[in-house]
């Protein structure tokens, strides 16, 4: 398989630092040096730095939930890719669907931020899903479509395989409601084929697409080994070292 498999743990908005770092230390206890997937850490701001530092000398990457797209300035309660940067934050995730409806994000806005990301060498994991209401109208595809034409805009051919790509359908985040494995390839199929009319086949395979919404040790297997699921962005189960560790291995034994 020419796509190493990603596991990213979304944590939202729990854990404390010192909570962070006790849930980071027993993920690194077991699978710090995991080298066949990447694993990848997403805790709050405030916990950032402390897990930086658990996780010194260890493979697990460390990532941020959100940043704004301008270097710096009068934007009271943001934070910048460059200060991400000096964290040791390596990933980004952007564009997730609470950011889209909580913060009425907007496929421009996300867009910025994935621009300055790359433009600070950090690899966004750019979130795409539509809502039920829009599955059930038949818009699936029409939805994932923009997501991603929207938020990959003025994205180069060379900037296009540090980008990691999730698919969450809303409907199946933190609902405990999973797609099915038909449901979610078809439309991983269907963002790699948009990824090849964007940036030719070559380059579209080698781009990775995670799954997301409410995937679990029970449910992960047979996700993985769909053709186009390359991983998971993981919420729930990312909060307790133990689920997280066997979603590691999952994603481990399915490459
Ligand atoms: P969940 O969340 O695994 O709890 O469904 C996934 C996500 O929102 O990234």
């Amino acid at each position: 398989m020419i796509r190493k498999k990603v596991i990213a743990g979304n944590w939202k908005m729990n854990k404390t630092a010192t909570d962070g770092v006790t849930l980071a230390k027993d993920i690194a206890a077991e699978i710090g040096r995991e080298t066949g997937v990447d694993v990848v850490l997403c805790p709050p701001f405030t916990a950032l730095a402390s897990v930086a530092h658990a996780l010194e000398g260890q493979s697990i990457k460390l990532g941020a939930q959100n940043m704004h797209p301008e270097k710096n300035g009068a934007f009271t309660g943001e934070v910048s890719a460059e200060m991400l940067r000096t964290l040791y934050v390596t990933h980004v995730i952007l564009g997730h669907s609470e950011r889209r409806t909580y913060f009425a994000e907007t496929d421009a806005f996300i867009n910025k931020k994935v621009l300055s990301a790359l433009a600070n060498q950090l690899k966004p994991i750019l979130c795409v899903g539509e809502t039920l209401a829009e599955r059930e109208a038949g818009a699936t595809l029409a939805v994932v479509q923009r997501h991603v034409e929207g938020g990959l805009a003025g994205v180069t051919k060379e900037q296009i395989t540090t980008v990691i790509i999730a698919y969450e359908p809303v409907w199946a985040i933190g609902t405990g409601k999973v797609a099915t494995t038909e449901q979610a390839q078809e439309v991983h199929a269907y963002i790699r084929d948009l990824l090849t009319k964007l940036y030719g086949a070559a380059l579209a395979q080698k781009v990775r697409i995670l799954y997301g919404g409410s995937m679990k040790p029970a449910n992960a297997p047979e996700l993985l080994a769909q053709k186009d699921i390359d991983g998971g962005l993981i919420g729930g189960a990312s909060l307790e070292a133990r689920s997280f560790i066997e979603l590691v291995k999952a994603a481990d034994a399915a490459k």
